[in-house]
């Protein structure tokens, strides 16, 4: 019986002449990646960076307290669990259909922009951690035959989906009820959702509730934002947002660096053939290369409308050297808008 394996690259596919330039090899961000050279080209001309399936879960009623959820600090929380970050609220899924954009396009030259994981025929699949449920319902529009499941802390805003396709409300961490067991299982941005031992569980839940042969494919973000060619003032706040934010998390024992442990986690669950693409994803429109202009472009939006949501709860609970009040955090947040706005500002993150 073939063990399920995460996200091999389809066979013969290989990145398009026009992406090649942003995909690299997977390494640590540190002053060995600082010092290459720049591989994304510059555009000159651009200064400036800125419900009833056959897997139904039986723990999906949701009450009005759910629907209302927690308001913190002018943001909405999930009622579910008060130890996750993001808020989820209309501004929360603004930013998170921009990083959907940015995925489609970062993947737009591959046989699926949606996902790399070579499932042609799909059944079942599982998108947990599923925020708006955007993915959820592209895959459900994709394909029709398939039962497509999304799961989330809060309830989605959609109030359209594809009759094949299942939003839910519920912690992944507890019991699950789906009966069906899945072809493809997908996270996107999940980090900083659990502890490593919590991570271990979802891996392990993944692996017993995937058919033989089946993938799991996971999708994370490097909050460090980098540049190669010095442009990233190193003394800014853009320069050490990342760090702030690991740091916090690290306080908050709910790692940000997913990026850089999972996929030792995934292997240590029994996945095999464990593959990982890493690429260099732009914040603004200054490459060159139309596709990472575009996919600089929305990034900038991502950034731009995320800020407040990534900084808030984690500046507010577990700032250093105390937790930070709600007022430091916004100063903080619109300081850092502000540097984004930076001419020939050349910057970039790994995802
Ligand atoms: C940063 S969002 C990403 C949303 C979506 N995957 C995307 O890429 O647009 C992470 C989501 O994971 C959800 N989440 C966190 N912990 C969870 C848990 N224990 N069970 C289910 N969902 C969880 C959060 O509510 C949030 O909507």
């Amino acid at each position: 019986m073939p063990s399920p394996e995460r996200g091999s690259e389809p066979e013969g596919s290989s990145d398009s002449a026009t992406a090649a330039s942003a995909w690299r090899p997977l390494v640590p961000a540190d002053e060995s990646t600082e010092a290459q050279a720049p591989i994304v080209d510059i555009d000159d001309d651009v200064d400036s960076a800125f419900e009833d399936g056959d897997n139904f879960s039986d723990t999906t009623s949701v009450s009005s307290s759910i629907y209302r959820g927690r308001v913190i600090n002018g943001r909405k929380y999930s009622s579910l669990r008060d130890d996750y970050w993001g808020p989820s609220d209309e501004q929360q899924y603004e930013t998170l259909n921009a990083g959907h954009l940015l995925y489609l396009v970062l993947d737009a030259n591959q046989p699926n922009p949606l996902f790399r994981s070579p499932v042609t025929e799909p059944h079942n699949v599982l998108d947990i951690g599923t925020g708006p449920g955007t993915w959820a319902i592209d895959v459900a529009d994709q394909f029709p035959a398939a039962q497509v499941y999304g799961v989330d802390l809060s309830p989605p805003p959609s109030s359209w989906v594809p009759p094949n396709c299942f939003l839910q409300v519920d912690d992944v961490l507890e019991e699950w009820t789906w009966r069906e067991k899945f072809d493809l299982i997908h996270m996107r941005l999940m980090l900083g959702a659990f502890t490593d031992k919590e991570w271990e569980v979802v891996y392990q839940k993944c692996f017993d509730n995937l058919k033989p042969g089946g993938y799991i494919e996971e999708v994370e973000l490097d909050v460090r934002v980098m540049s190669d060619d010095g442009s990233l003032d190193p003394k800014s706040l853009l320069a050490g947002w990342g760090q702030n934010f690991l740091d916090c998390a690290q306080r908050a024992g709910r790692p940000l660096d997913t990026q850089l442990t999972m996929k030792a986690k995934i292997e240590a669950a029994g996945f095999v053939d464990v593959q990982e693409h890493l690429y260099k994803c732009p914040i603004g429109a200054w490459p060159k290369d139309p596709l990472l202009k575009d996919a600089g472009r929305i990034n900038l939006a991502h950034w731009s409308s995320g800020l407040d949501g990534w900084a808030m709860y984690l500046l507010t609970r577990w700032g250093a050297p105390e937790p930070w009040t709600a007022d430091e955090a916004r100063v903080y947040v619109a300081r850092v808008r502000e540097e984004l706005k930076r001419p020939r500002l050349h910057i970039w993150h790994y995802t």
